[in-house]
């Protein structure tokens, strides 16, 4: 569904990404994980179109993404949950969620989405900037399902969310994968990340160090890659 090959990213001269290369089974969750700054969401950025790499390629579902923009990556059926929620603060619940509405049959719409998130239907007039971390996260997540996204990108969705809303979060994650959709989950939650994970790619200083099924990604690899030590 989602191959990525041999990634270069650079931001001007800093060369950030070297030769990052991944996948995505159709319905399958794959997981890339790596401490602060090692290039995660850098990752994502180039798959969306947002900062294009130098080489390489993404292919979604055999169609070539590298050398589109991002808005056309998001048209072609690449959903992204960006790092830090970035919902609308001056429009409704409603309003950031019409935004991005991409109606086809069957697909997300604004009564699917409210069946799914009860919560974000009681503060459908209330404006983005109101909600809590928690709410604003169901919104980012609402949001990137109303482009109808054959694979759905999510960056760190547990960060700075109480251990409840986490589970929330957990919740959901696998209630769309049951419904068939596949993902690409940035995580820093270990826990997070074992439970919900087909794949596991960890990433340090760009580069994929780390790249086996989640029966490989034991204490040993947690400790040799992801230990704050190291
Ligand atoms: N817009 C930018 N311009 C220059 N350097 C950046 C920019 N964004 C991120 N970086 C650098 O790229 C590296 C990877 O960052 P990032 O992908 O955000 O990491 P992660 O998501 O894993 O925390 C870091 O060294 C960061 O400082
Ligand atoms: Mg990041």
């Amino acid at each position: 569904m989602l191959d990525v090959q041999h990634l270069q990213t650079y931001y001007g001269e800093s060369h950030i990404l070297h030769d990052v290369s991944l996948h995505v089974k159709k319905g399958s969750v794959s997981v890339l994980l790596g401490r602060n700054g090692m290039g995660k969401t850098t990752t994502l950025h180039s798959i969306m179109g947002i900062v294009p790499p130098k080489t390489g390629s993404v292919v979604l579902n055999g169609k070539e993404m590298q050398a589109l923009p991002s808005y056309q990556v998001s048209k072609a059926g690449i959903g992204l949950v960006p790092q830090g929620r970035r919902i609308f603060p001056n429009l409704s619940v409603k309003e950031n969620l019409l935004t991005t509405s991409r109606p086809v049959r069957d697909g997300w719409d604004m009564k699917k989405i409210f069946d799914m998130f009860p919560r974000l239907k009681e503060r459908e007039t209330s404006m983005g900037g109101t909600l809590s971390g928690g709410e604003q996260q169901m919104l980012s997540i609402g949001r990137a399902l109303m482009t109808n996204p054959d694979l759905l990108l999510l960056d760190e969705p547990s960060e700075g969310l109480s251990p409840l809303m986490v589970s929330e979060v957990i919740k959901i994650i696998k209630q769309l994968k049951e419904d068939g959709l596949s993902m690409l989950l940035v995580e820093q939650n270990l826990a997070m990340a074992s439970d919900l994970a087909d794949h596991v790619y960890i990433l340090n200083k760009g580069t994929v160090v780390f790249d086996g099924a989640s029966e490989e990604f034991d204490i040993e690899v947690r400790d040799k890659y992801l230990s704050l030590s190291s």
